[in-house]
């Protein structure tokens, strides 16, 4: 299933970010921005459970977030900033990472790190990439996730190919994909069309 937040503001930002006269600093500002606009429409779906407080005129029972504990895992490098801007909303969320970068030639998905919460099972995990392009990246870092025992995982992204969201739902039909927006297809190199460039790089300031 994929949902495309459509909100003026989240699709006004992401323009920016497609611009390329857009620098990084404002990049990542932006990058930032939108996965908290995007957690905002993933998070719809957290369990409240009334609390008994007090507020400064009278006693009573209020909403607060309750059940299963959050986990935000970033694909690096570039769902790094993604999971840092998700962090200002729910500050509790542990974190994990998962390294992979995309073989320039293959296209395949290449994994060169993971550290995960050890208890990742017992959490609702939000996975962030802001690119999914062929898909391989993320379709193997949900794997590695459900591997690890992750039970209920949600694939947050700033801009997706078709061509990604069709391996996304072969390969794991029950992950939900956040997503800012869908594009046209991908290029001969894997790059999403007409996209916003290597989001990496963009954000680093590499290349
Ligand atoms: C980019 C992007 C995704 C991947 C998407 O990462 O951040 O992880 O490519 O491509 P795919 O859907 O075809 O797998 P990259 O490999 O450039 O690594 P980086 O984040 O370290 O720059
Ligand atoms: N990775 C990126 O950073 N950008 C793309 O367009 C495709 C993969």
């Amino acid at each position: 299933m994929v949902t495309a937040v459509t909100h003026p503001l989240v699709q006004h930002k992401v323009s920016l970010m497609r611009d390329v006269h857009t620098g990084v600093k404002e990049f990542r500002e932006l990058a930032a921005e939108v996965s908290m606009l995007l957690a905002y429409e993933a998070m719809r779906d957290l369990d409240l459970s009334p609390t008994h407080l007090t507020t400064p005129i009278q006693e009573g029972d209020f909403p607060m977030l309750s059940g299963k504990k959050l986990a935000l895992v970033a694909i690096l490098r570039a769902g790094l900033v993604m999971t840092d801007g998700i962090l200002n909303l729910v500050p509790a969320a542990k974190v994990g990472h998962i390294g992979l970068y995309r073989d320039p030639q293959t296209l395949q998905p290449v994994a060169y790190y993971n550290k995960l919460p050890a208890d990742i099972a017992e959490r609702r995990v939000f996975l962030t990439d802001p690119m999914l392009a062929t898909g391989g990246s993320a379709s193997a870092a949900i794997q590695f996730l459900k591997d690890a025992g992750a039970q209920t995982i949600k694939l947050m992204c700033i801009l997706a190919a078709p061509e990604g969201i069709a391996v996304i739902e072969r390969d794991h039909p029950d992950v939900e994909i956040v997503v800012a927006a869908v594009d046209e297809k991908l290029n001969d190199h894997g790059y999403i069309v007409p996209g916003l460039g290597d989001a990496g790089d963009r954000i680093y300031g590499t290349k």
